[in-house]
């Protein structure tokens, strides 16, 4: 059985974990920490882990997350990074849901996260774990960057036109829609019901620190830089989902563009993804299809015949965005069947 654990059992994102980890039959939950909590039993917490996790939280203490085999920082940015190079000294594998070890660039990761990186050299070693791309990378790997939200959504949104060269790589627009469980579960005025209920704003227009996440991996895609990239988030009053409207302009010089071949395209380059569902041709995913589960479900446009493709792209947030990516890693980093205790289907109504 693989020791696991998880740093950050309060927030929304430990919580997911939990939700999964304790219903996986190769994992048992060694460590659940909380500084706010320590001594508090999970089960009070969060009641619907009652008869399925028999734990307090605990201070996040080095020896004991040293004896797990693998830790998940589902923690804000720059907490794992302070303690992933002791863990890797020791042996522990690391999934960081935060994004400490995304971005390649340490410079551009300062400039969007206003902190000096503790521990560059791990960036270089760490791998994307955006399974669907990376999956070699990541069964090899000791060091995970847990890719963002948004960033999941469109790269595997955009991925099967970026692979084929069908589209150009300086047109592509991504408007993406979140839930406010997003935002994680801190008080902030912005996330309390009176202000996020019953209304629709967008956010991090003029920059998003995501934008540099989603360039990055959309360039190693299409070998060449994504110039021009445009994204705008946007939070909806709803607790859980993504909803990403990726748009690009067709190169029209390929033999064929038609709404068929496009549909065939993404049908054939997800084929084999447990976790990417391709939609009939003319299908509207919605986000609570996903709700739960770890799918992205996407269907791909060609409205009107024109030079614009639109592809729609709904993932959980907490699921595909997050804790089930992170355990869908976790899968692959051990060698364990990709679906294991990832077998859910979404919650509707
Ligand atoms: N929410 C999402 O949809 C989502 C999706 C993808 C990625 N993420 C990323 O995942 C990470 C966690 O997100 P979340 O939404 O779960 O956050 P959250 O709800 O705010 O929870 C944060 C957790 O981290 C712990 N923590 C805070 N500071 C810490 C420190 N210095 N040392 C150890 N533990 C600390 C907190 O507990 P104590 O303070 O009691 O220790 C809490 O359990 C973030 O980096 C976020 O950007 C979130």
């Amino acid at each position: 059985m693989i020791k696991a654990g998880i740093v950050g059992g309060t927030g929304y994102t430990g919580v997911e974990l939990l939700r999964l980890l304790s219903r996986h039959p190769q994992v048992n939950i060694t460590a659940v920490t909380s500084r706010a909590e320590a001594g508090r039993r999970v089960d009070e917490l969060y009641p619907n882990l009652r008869g399925h996790i028999d734990h307090c939280f605990t201070a996040p203490d080095i020896e004991t997350l040293a004896a797990c085999d693998i830790v998940f920082f589902a923690t804000p940015n720059g907490v794992a990074m302070k303690q992933v190079p002791e863990l890797m000294a020791r042996g522990v594998r690391v999934v960081d849901l935060a994004a400490d070890f995304r971005i390649k660039d340490v410079g551009v990761w300062s400039q969007w996260y206003g902190m000096d990186h503790a521990c560059p050299d791990w960036v270089a070693e760490a791998v994307y774990g955006l399974p669907e791309f990376n999956r070699e990378a990541i069964a090899r790997a000791r060091l995970i960057a847990n890719p963002g939200c948004y960033p999941t959504a469109v790269q595997l949104g955009y991925k099967p036109l970026l692979d084929a060269g069908l589209i150009h790589p300086e047109s592509l627009v991504a408007d993406c829609k979140s839930g406010v469980s997003g935002a994680g579960r801190g008080a902030s005025v912005g996330t309390l019901l009176c202000e996020a209920g019953d209304s629709f704003h967008a956010y991090g227009v003029a920059g998003h620190r995501h934008k540099p996440e989603i360039e990055q991996g959309l360039a190693s895609m299409s070998s060449g830089a994504v110039k021009q990239f445009t994204f705008v988030p946007h939070l909806l009053p709803m607790i859980r989902g993504i909803h990403a409207t990726l748009y690009a302009r067709l190169d029209m010089s390929q033999p064929d563009l038609s709404q068929e071949y496009l549909q065939s395209l993404y049908e054939k380059a997800y084929e084999n993804e447990p976790f990417v569902d391709v939609m009939p041709l003319g299908s509207l995913p919605e986000t609570r299809s996903v709700r739960g589960s770890n799918q992205c479900r996407i269907a791909i446009y060609r409205p009107g015949d024109g030079d614009t493709v639109v592809v729609l792209s709904v993932i959980d947030n907490l699921v595909k965005g997050a804790s089930g990516q992170a355990v869908q890693n976790m899968n692959v980093m051990f060698g364990l069947p990709e679906e294991e205790g990832l077998d859910i289907v979404g919650l509707l109504p």
